[in-house]
């Protein structure tokens, strides 16, 4: 059985914390295809080109801390303005989402570009200053001391440029349904998630 779930908005908005609980309590596999992008840009900031990393990424190259570090987000931003890199990771996301036993991907594109005939798609945003802090306090607590000032102007950096990118622009599928998380808890954002899937899941 085929059930895809998209989950795309801008940084920091709770789409993993989102998608690894609802992949959990529906028994879907969950793939966070910003980690793709990541292990291009921490490749690239290694000395190789992005086309070649995007070409030759393998399961490998997708775990480590160092991924999560800001560097390699801004590096994975300015990779995935490049429509050739975006191109050769397109193939793997959408086998991924079209596994048996249902599928969760999260990033930007999922429910414009990737999987454009998910089941469910939501957009999740919430105000940049909030993002900030809850990426601020991610990486505090792996150990990683940075001030609130760079970590936001970090996160507004990348949403600039994933918005205003030519390809696959971070952007709701016009079919999506918005879950600002604002004034949510993680709890009350998972909540809302789940209910929404499960109306369609059945
Ligand atoms: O989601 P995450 O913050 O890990 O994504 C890192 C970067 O990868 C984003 O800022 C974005 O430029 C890029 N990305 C993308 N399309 C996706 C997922 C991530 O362009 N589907």
């Amino acid at each position: 059985m085929k059930f895809t779930v998209a989950i795309d908005g801008p940084a920091a908005a709770g789409k993993g914390t989102i998608s690894k609980a609802v992949a959990a309590h529906f028994g879907f596999a969950h793939l966070d295809t910003g980690l793709l992008y990541r292990a291009v840009g921490a490749k690239v900031l290694n000395g190789m080109g992005a086309l070649k990393a995007a070409q030759t990424l393998e399961a490998v190259d997708l775990d480590g801390d160092h991924l999560r570090i800001p560097d390699v987000a801004q590096a994975a931003s300015k990779v995935a303005v490049d429509p050739d890199v975006r191109a050769a990771l397109v193939a793997f996301q959408r086998q991924f989402a079209a596994r048996d036993g249902g599928a969760v991907l999260d990033g930007r594109d999922i429910g414009t570009v990737i999987c454009t005939d998910a089941d469910v798609k939501l957009f999740v945003t919430a105000s940049s200053e909030k993002r900030a802090k809850r990426r601020l306090d991610e990486l505090n607590a792996k150990g990683m001391e940075l001030a609130f000032s760079d970590v936001l102007a970090d996160v507004e950096a990348r949403d600039k440029r994933d918005s205003e990118r030519a390809t696959a622009p971070l952007k709701p599928a016009d079919d999506a349904v918005l879950l600002d998380t604002t004034d949510l808890t993680a709890q009350q954002a998972i909540a809302r998630a789940v209910d929404l899937i499960a109306a369609k899941y059945r």
